[in-house]
């Protein structure tokens, strides 16, 4: 393992941030990791988890320990009558590793195809697209506790699993995530139920087809970083109180909205920003992209304080006629490597 100064991580976030950090290394292994956090202990560094760089904000200058996460590997682990266990490495791509699932008969993230990011990041905020979310899926997450300084094992039912989150997004400073061991099913069982996907599918009922057919509606409305640099959706879907949202929806009957548990309403954040009229609208180098309006691309050389200047003003915008504040989904950085508020 060799750790590099002055290193330059824009080709490693997929919004191309410039950002350089005062100290770099990947990490090939538990091993690599113990003496990365040494390294940062004796110079007093925090250390920031770089994984598939899709859902983050990095400022210009990091002066930390940036640990590139590229644990690798697929275990298969024991099976029971319904299930297959397998331990998988933080490092391994995504979207690689579905299909290798599918193509293994291994069912229930395929409707997670697609998403960009890391293996190791799937469990921070719970991940989830088209009806499905990864936590039904996990069934521990393996973890170094910089708390307690040992590697440990986490069972899903202690990750607090919900909409886009996780103990590891409540305290991102604690844990890093080596591997994830999930429980995946041995026999098709289809999730059709969102939106338009049943449609989609047809009568071509198969876990090959339903991937297929995620990849095709992502493809089409979510642009690819590589022509134009995003972070996926940029802000939450926000949640609000049945009260509340029957009142906005007096006014804006055709809300698209989804029922949540206890007298909750989650309210389309699309939709909103496209009626604030910042679908496809830019502000400098950074806009709302024109076929989604809950992206937000860097069309040119954007800096962070570009990418805040453009989301603050879809912020007020929204708020001014909706008197909803939309909160950020990516993760936000300051100079030292440690993760910021977003209202600071
Ligand atoms: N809408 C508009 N205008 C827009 C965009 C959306 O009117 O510009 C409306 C759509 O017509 C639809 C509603 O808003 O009625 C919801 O849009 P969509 O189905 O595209 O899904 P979403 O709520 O925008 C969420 C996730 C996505 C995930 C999709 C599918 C969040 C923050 N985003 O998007 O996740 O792929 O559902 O499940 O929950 C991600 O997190 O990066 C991500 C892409």
């Amino acid at each position: 393992m060799q750790i590099q100064t002055e290193v330059q991580l824009k080709p490693f976030n997929t919004l191309n941030l410039d950002a350089v950090a005062s100290y770099y290394t990947e990490i090939q292994s538990t091993d690599d990791l113990t003496v990365a956090l040494d390294f940062a202990a004796q110079q007093q560094l925090n250390s920031l988890i770089l994984s598939g760089g899709s859902n983050m904000l990095l400022p210009e200058r990091i002066n930390a320990l940036v640990l590139h996460m590229n644990i690798r590997g697929i275990e298969l682990l024991h099976a029971d009558e319904h299930h297959q266990f397998l331990q998988v490495g933080a490092g391994e791509v995504w979207h690689d590793f579905v299909l290798w699932t599918t193509a293994q008969q291994l069912y229930g993230l395929q409707n997670l195809a697609l998403i960009p990011g890391r293996v190791g990041a799937s469990p921070v905020q719970n991940i989830g697209a088209y009806g499905v979310e990864v936590g039904e899926f996990i069934d521990s997450v393996q973890v170094y506790d910089r708390q307690s300084k040992q590697f440990r094992s986490i069972a899903a039912a202690d990750c607090q699993f919900a909409y886009r989150h996780s103990i590891f997004k409540d305290d991102p400073t604690r844990y890093v995530i080596t591997h994830v061991t999930f429980k995946l099913l041995k026999h098709e069982d289809l999730k059709l139920n969102y939106g338009d996907l049943k449609v989609a599918v047809g009568d071509h009922l198969t876990a090959e087809n339903l991937q297929q057919q995620v990849i095709a509606i992502r493809q089409s409305k979510l642009p690819d970083p590589k022509d134009y640099p995003n972070v996926g959706s940029f802000f939450k879907n926000p949640v609000v109180d049945q009260a509340d949202f029957d009142q906005i929806a007096a006014n804006f009957p055709h809300l698209p909205h989804y029922p949540q548990p206890n007298d909750r309403v989650k309210i389309a954040a699309g939709w909103l920003i496209d009626q604030a009229g910042w679908k496809g609208k830019q502000l400098g180098p950074v806009g709302m992209f024109h076929k989604q309006a809950l992206v937000l691309v860097n069309y040119g050389q954007a800096s962070l304080k570009d990418v805040q200047h453009t989301y603050h003003a879809v912020q007020q915008a929204v708020w001014a006629q909706f008197r909803i504040m939309l909160e950020p989904e990516p993760v936000l950085f300051d100079i030292n490597g440690l993760i910021r508020s977003h209202q600071g």
